[in-house]
């Protein structure tokens, strides 16, 4: 797979980019990861990308003219344009796997209140966003959208059934993973459960499911007492 990103933060791509699985991806050939600064593309000999946003507001804004060169730079009839924004649709499992099938990927990453309107409408592209919340900027997320997608590129994990497991939890975007436990078997008191060490995988499946639906519960509870506590 191919992957341009377009950023005015190189450096916050190429730091995760140069570990570990996303590091040996690249090694193996499986990923050609290209990372662009859309300074290189502004106008002026002062490189400006961002200007006040037309009508007032706080911040700036994108300028369409540079980031519109940046993205023609890059993009190939087969690419897939995406664009890093809060305002977009959410990321999640499914859309990771329907990406890592894409043999070539152009990620635009935001920053400052956004883009220009003018990059939506021109290039169309599918806008994502990895949470209700507001990044710095787009690069953050781009990381985030990359590491989810890589690690689900054939050849990429090569333990295809951790992968193949993983996905029934997963894609269920209600549910927490249920909790692992590895060696050694008595840790400062804490025993790993015996079912576990059974060897009935029925047991054990049952057992995960219950501690998933568990920690779901739980997390939700968690959450609950937290609005409550913001809204006093
Ligand atoms: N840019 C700023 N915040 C973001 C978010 N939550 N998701 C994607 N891009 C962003």
């Amino acid at each position: 797979m191919k992957i341009d990103v377009l950023t005015l933060f190189p450096e916050i791509i190429l730091g995760p980019a140069s570990q570990s699985i996303l590091k040996r991806s690249q090694e193996s050939g499986l990923l050609n990861l290209n990372v662009v600064n859309i300074r290189d593309f502004a106008f002026d000999k002062h490189k400006k990308v961002d200007e006040l946003p037309y009508g007032g507001g706080p911040g700036m804004v994108m300028r369409p003219d540079v980031a519109y060169r940046a993205v023609q730079s890059v993009l190939e009839k087969d690419s897939m344009l995406i664009m890093m924004t809060p305002s977009g649709g959410m990321f999640d499992q499914r859309m990771a796997a329907s990406l890592a099938e894409k043999d070539k990927l152009v990620i635009l990453c935001g920053h400052y209140e956004g883009v220009d309107e003018r990059i939506r409408l021109l290039c169309n592209p599918l806008c994502l966003s990895i949470g209700h919340y507001v990044l710095t900027n787009g690069a953050l997320a781009a990381a985030v959208v990359i590491d989810a997608v890589v690690r689900l590129i054939p050849g990429v994990l090569g333990n295809a059934q951790s992968l193949e497991e993983e996905s029934f939890s997963t894609t269920d975007e209600e549910t927490i993973e249920y909790p692992q436990y590895t060696r050694p078997r008595e840790f400062m008191g804490l025993n790993v459960p015996d079912v576990l060490l059974s060897g009935d995988h029925l047991k054990i499946k049952k057992w995960r499911q219950e501690e998933a639906l568990k920690r779901t519960r739980e997390y939700e509870e968690t959450v609950k007492k937290m609005a409550i506590q913001q809204e006093q």
